[in-house]
């Protein structure tokens, strides 16, 4: 059989002729078929094994292994650098300032690596082609199907990367540290135990904690820090809510507690006062959490944790902005409609002899979103 085939508009080839077409004519017939002109097409190094293709596969292949060596270091960071809190002033506060950027940068670099060798790639050895494809609608016929593949491998016989070893192996090796980097991303809270302080695990515990028999106070924000507005009862009118904080006279002046107390993402809690007379039915256990109509709930979504910041004095209602979780306030902040499956913690809030509002105790179950192990307080 002859080695040409028309591909004339009037003239396709048939099934047989395709099968026994090579690789290359398979690619030459699909372009024509698609009516591509290739105008000019010029390898970037027509002699293969000079000095100057050997120093542009070098670049690209260290680029690639530059990626590979910035997903170590990030997989390195990730698990061993000191991430926990630690505040100004105590020993290890730089470091654990570093975490976020460390863990950032190395990533980062390594993603922006493997772009500028894949770039360098293909405009140092893919060969310069310019072709010309007329439009045409409607799908694809059987030859263009049966003619794309062996059209695609035709291109990538062009580029040349097959005979390229030094690029394929540090290409593999970016791909294959950068799959583990990524596997470390997810399987991270499974690295890190958060329960390897039993009883005093940091999921266990907010800033509400009383520690050392201190007084802890409802704090409202007034946007000075410094300026210390403790809650009393009649400073909230009846269907009405505030947002507090928690306090103690011992963050008095410092203002890196007061912050630390206030911007931690568990601390925010909703005070409601409910309607004079409106009916609460309380969860077994927690019957004395309120004072009269003050009722203190998280205000941390049990969804995902968005701040649950809008209360609906009319039907009681507490809203979630992110997913429309709502929780019912006469029903112990049960949520009744969205995707929360479990009730707003309630604070243990009473009036001390001063007058302020205080709290008894802690959360007594986990404030946030659900997570492993955690059974439904009921
Ligand atoms: S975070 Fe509140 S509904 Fe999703």
């Amino acid at each position: 059989m002859s080695s040409e085939v028309s591909t004339g508009s009037d003239r396709r080839p048939t099934k047989e002729e395709l099968d026994a077409m090579s690789p290359e004519q398979l690619a030459r017939l699909a372009g024509e078929l698609d009516e591509v002109e290739v105008v000019h097409n010029t390898p970037a190094f027509p002699i293969p094994g000079t000095r100057a293709e050997k120093r542009a596969e070098r670049s690209v292949a260290l680029w690639f292994v530059i990626s590979a060596i910035s997903m170590i270091a990030f997989v390195v960071a990730f698990i061993a650098w000191p991430w926990e809190y630690v505040n100004v002033g105590e020993p290890g506060h730089a470091l654990y300032n570093l975490y976020t950027p460390v863990i950032g940068f190395t990533f980062g670099f390594s993603v922006l690596s493997i772009g500028i060798a894949v770039i360098q790639m293909v405009k140092k050895l893919f060969p310069d082609e310019t072709s010309v494809q007329q439009r045409h609608d409607g799908p694809s016929t059987d030859v263009d199907r049966a003619t794309f593949l062996a059209q695609v491998a035709d291109a990538g016989k062009g580029t040349t990367i097959g005979r390229r070893k030094l690029i394929i192996r540090s290409a593999g090796l970016a791909a294959a540290v950068a799959g583990i980097g990524t596997g470390v991303v997810a399987l991270g809270g499974i690295i890190r135990n958060p329960w390897a302080e039993g009883d005093d695990a940091p999921l266990w515990h907010t800033g509400w904690r009383p520690e050392n028999g201190e007084t802890v106070y409802l704090r409202t924000d007034t946007g000075i820090l410094s300026e210390i507005a403790r809650v009393r009862p009649e400073d909230m009118e009846p269907g009405s809510m505030m947002t507090v904080f928690p306090y103690r006279e011992s963050e008095r002046g410092n203002e890196e507690e007061l912050l630390h107390a206030q911007r931690a993402s568990d601390a925010p809690v909703m005070l409601i006062r409910l309607r004079p007379g409106t009916e609460v039915t309380k969860r077994p256990g927690q019957e004395n959490f309120n004072y009269g109509d003050f009722y203190a709930w998280s205000k941390v979504c049990t969804h995902l944790g968005c701040p649950t910041s809008l209360y609906q004095a009319q039907d009681n209602r507490i809203l979630c902005p992110c997913h429309q979780s709502q929780f019912l306030a006469t029903q112990d902040a049960e949520p009744v409609f969205g995707p929360a499956a479990r009730p707003l913690p309630q604070l243990p809030i009473t009036v001390n002899e001063e007058g302020f509002f205080v709290a008894r105790s802690d959360f007594v179950e986990p404030v946030g979103p659900a997570f492993w192990e955690r059974p439904k307080t009921t």
